[in-house]
C-alpha cells in the first residue's frame, strides 16, 4: 500500500484508569500521500516529513512522541558524518529504507515507492522520482547547522 504511507497526527485519548484523568497521547495513523510538486524540496518535506522529523529537522514533530524511536536530527547529518553531508547515503535511505538493526521494528518510512506512486500518470515517473529523492535530499542539506 505504497500510497497509503503518508502519516498524519492524531490526538488520542487514553484514560489512565489508576488516576482517573484522561491524558492526550498522539497516535499514528496512515492516510494516502497529499500531491506535491517533484521541483520542490521544501514542498515535499513538510508535506512529509515535518510530521516526525520537525520543520527544522531536528526531530520533534508532532508525531515523533508516537515513535519507538526517536526521529533523527536531520540538521546535524553533516556533522555526525565528520563534516559532510552524505548525499548518496541520505538518497539511498528515502528511495530503499533504513538498514535494518538487530532489533525493532523501523519506524522511519520507505520513500522511494511511496513517491513513485504520485506520478503514476507520468510519461516518466522514474525521472520524477529521483527528481523527488534529489530536492528531497538537498532539501535537507539546507538545514544543516
Ligand atoms: C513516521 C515518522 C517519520 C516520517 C514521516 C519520516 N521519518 Fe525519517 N526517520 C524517522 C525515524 C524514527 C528515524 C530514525 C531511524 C529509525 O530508527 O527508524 C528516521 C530517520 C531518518 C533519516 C536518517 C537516516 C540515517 O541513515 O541516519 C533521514 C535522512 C530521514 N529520516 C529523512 C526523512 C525524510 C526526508 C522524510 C520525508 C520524506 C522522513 N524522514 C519522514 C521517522 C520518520
Amino acid at each position: 500500500m505504497p500510497n497509503r504511507i503518508h502519516v498524519a497526527f492524531v490526538a488520542g485519548l487514553l484514560a489512565t484508569a489508576a488516576f482517573g484523568i484522561a491524558q492526550t497521547v498522539p497516535v499514528i495513523k496512515e492516510v494516502p500521500m497529499k500531491s506535491t510538486s517533484p521541483a520542490s524540496g521544501k514542498q515535499m518535506y513538510s508535506t512529509y516529513c515535518a510530521v516526525c522529523h520537525g520543520v527544522d529537522g531536528k526531530g520533534s514533530g508532532p508525531a515523533a512522541a508516537a515513535l519507538k524511536e526517536r526521529p533523527t536530527n536531520l540538521a546535524q547529518l553533516a556533522r555526525d558524518n565528520g563534516g559532510k553531508f552524505p548525499d548518496a547515503h541520505i538518497y539511498s535511505v528515502l528511495q530503499f529504507g533504513m538498514e535494518t538493526t538487530a532489533h525493532g521494528s523501523k519506524d522511519m518510512p520507505i520513500w522511494g515507492p511511496a513517491l513513485r506512486s504520485l506520478d503514476k500518470g507520468s510519461p516518466s515517473p522514474e525521472m520524477e522520482e529521483h527528481q523527488r529523492l534529489a530536492n528531497l535530499t538537498n532539501y535537507l542539506k539546507t538545514l544543516q547547522q
